[in-house]
């Protein structure tokens, strides 16, 4: 395990490149493998998901090369249907696109139930339903999904929550289905175009992803292509509600501001100044937030992945703020640990009540989840004195680079094997074991 020491309180200031979407990277990698024949994926992010997603592939037969500075290389002719290792698959919540991209391709499809990060039940009933109206059996075998059918046939389908997995995976396994399958009451995240973008690229014929009903004219079969993820704007999100708790003064490039158009809005809410053109966005805080309501919702909504950092900086407002979170039942792990810096938070239900205060203070605290991780990153940024963050493996699995592109705009920050510093800790609390669940 490994840790992040910050000195906080201090402005971060300067230009920042934000990456590939990790939640897009992690949909398009299994999607190449509907093709026989070599794909190319570019500005894929440089974090542990897409990492543990290419071995897989490698250990279901693919030839892959890289990821090399962003692009990979994936050649599925040999791929096999089965053979997933559980242990990896278990580490990635998104291992469930395998599912839908093996069905798709073979009609049969054997791999584990995904693992999930502390953030609610978040069953997966949604895509198998999907499977099953295309025509599959679909059983549970030992913690393992097995779907099987003599054809995939399109058909009408409708989702009972716009889930962003269940219609990309329901994509996934109709785009070589026999006739059109209309998909409705769509999840419509800017990935679920960039998922479809890439489909299409590869011969599909897939029309309205990015509406709530998606149409998929099934065709014979799909070749290699070659596609370029979109940015990642939970990465831009982050940085720009760091770049707010820290009062300072960042743009940053190789956005689309209008996928963040609800996280500016509420920024701007909080009177921030934000500014936005072409590929970048610029965030100036020369003054403490205001306070602010804010609810989670599927997009164009403000993005859960995006509330655990914005409570942080609404830790920092002068006033009450309230967040209501619209998608998980339960996605509050992190308050306990922010409550350690210094809060005053109180979680009732499915909403925080935060009390804002004059300023945050140091401490050890721990990760559990990738986006909880983000907040405590950005309170140790914001703090005053230092702070130590405990599992960043969480984190690194969804922000590239964490430490450079931090360092690049004036944080103070070191990372270091979390067992130095508990041999030098003078009695503390023990380390607590985090299990890596992935999300
Ligand atoms: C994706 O998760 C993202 N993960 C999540 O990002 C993100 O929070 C979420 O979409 C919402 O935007 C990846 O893409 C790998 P959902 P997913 O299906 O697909 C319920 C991050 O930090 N549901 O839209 O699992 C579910 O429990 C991660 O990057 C069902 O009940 O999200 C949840 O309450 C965290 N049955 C809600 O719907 C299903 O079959 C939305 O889930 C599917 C989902």
């Amino acid at each position: 395990m490994a840790e992040l020491l910050i000195r906080g309180d201090n402005p971060l200031n300067g230009d920042l490149v934000i990456g590939g979407r990790k939640n897009s990277a992690v949909a398009v990698v299994p999607a190449a493998i509907l093709a026989a024949g070599n794909s190319t994926l570019e500005n894929l992010p440089a974090i542990g998901d897409v990492k543990t997603y290419t071995e897989i592939l490698a250990r279901l037969g693919a030839k892959v090369e890289g990821p090399h500075e962003g692009t990979l290389h994936i050649d599925a002719t040999r791929l096999r249907p089965e053979g997933a290792p559980m242990g990896m698959v278990k580490r990635i919540r998104a291992s469930y696109y395998l599912l839908g991209a093996l069905l798709g391709r073979f009609r049969y499809a054997r791999v584990g139930l995904p693992g999930g990060c502390d953030i609610g039940q978040r069953p997966i009933d949604q895509h198998l339903k999907g499977f099953r109206a295309l025509g599959a059996e679909v059983t549970i075998d030992h913690g393992e999904v097995v779907a099987q059918a003599d054809a995939l046939i399109g058909t009408h389908i409708y989702l009972d929550i716009a889930s962003v997995g269940a219609t990309i995976n329901i994509m996934l396994a109709a785009v070589l289905a026999k006739g059109t399958t209309v998909l409705e009451n769509c999840a419509k995240e800017p990935h679920i175009v960039d998922v479809a973008s890439f489909l299409n690229a590869m011969g599909a014929r897939v029309v309205g992803a990015g509406t709530d009903t998606i149409k998929i004219h099934g065709v014979e079969e799909l070749g290699p292509a070659t596609h370029a993820i979109i940015p990642d704007e939970i990465e831009a999100a982050t940085y720009a509600i760091a770049a707010a708790a820290t009062r300072g003064d960042v743009t940053l490039v190789n956005v689309v501001p209008k996928h963040l158009d609800s996280v500016s809005a509420k920024l701007r809410e909080a009177g921030i100044i934000v500014e936005e053109n072409g590929d970048w966005i610029r965030i100036i805080a020369p003054d403490r937030p205001n306070a602010i309501a804010v609810k989670t919702l599927p997009y164009p909504g403000f993005p859960t992945d995006a509330m655990p950092p914005m409570m942080t900086l609404l830790t920092l407002a002068s006033g009450t703020s309230v967040i209501s979170e619209g998608v998980y039942e339960s996605r509050f792990k992190h308050v306990d640990e922010l409550q350690r810096m210094g809060t005053n938070i109180r979680v009732e239900g499915r909403s925080a009540v935060i009390e804002g205060v004059e300023c945050l203070h140091g401490a050890p605290v721990q990760a559990t989840n990738l986006r909880a991780g983000a907040s405590l990153v950005i309170a140790g940024l914001a703090a005053q004195g230092e702070t130590c963050v405990g599992g960043v493996e969480h984190v690194e699995r969804g922000y590239e680079h964490l430490e450079r592109k931090l360092r690049s705009i004036g944080a103070r920050i070191d990372r270091r094997a979390s067992e130095a510093s508990d041999a030098n800790a003078e009695g503390g609390d023990a380390r607590r074991v985090v299990n890596l669940g992935r999300d």
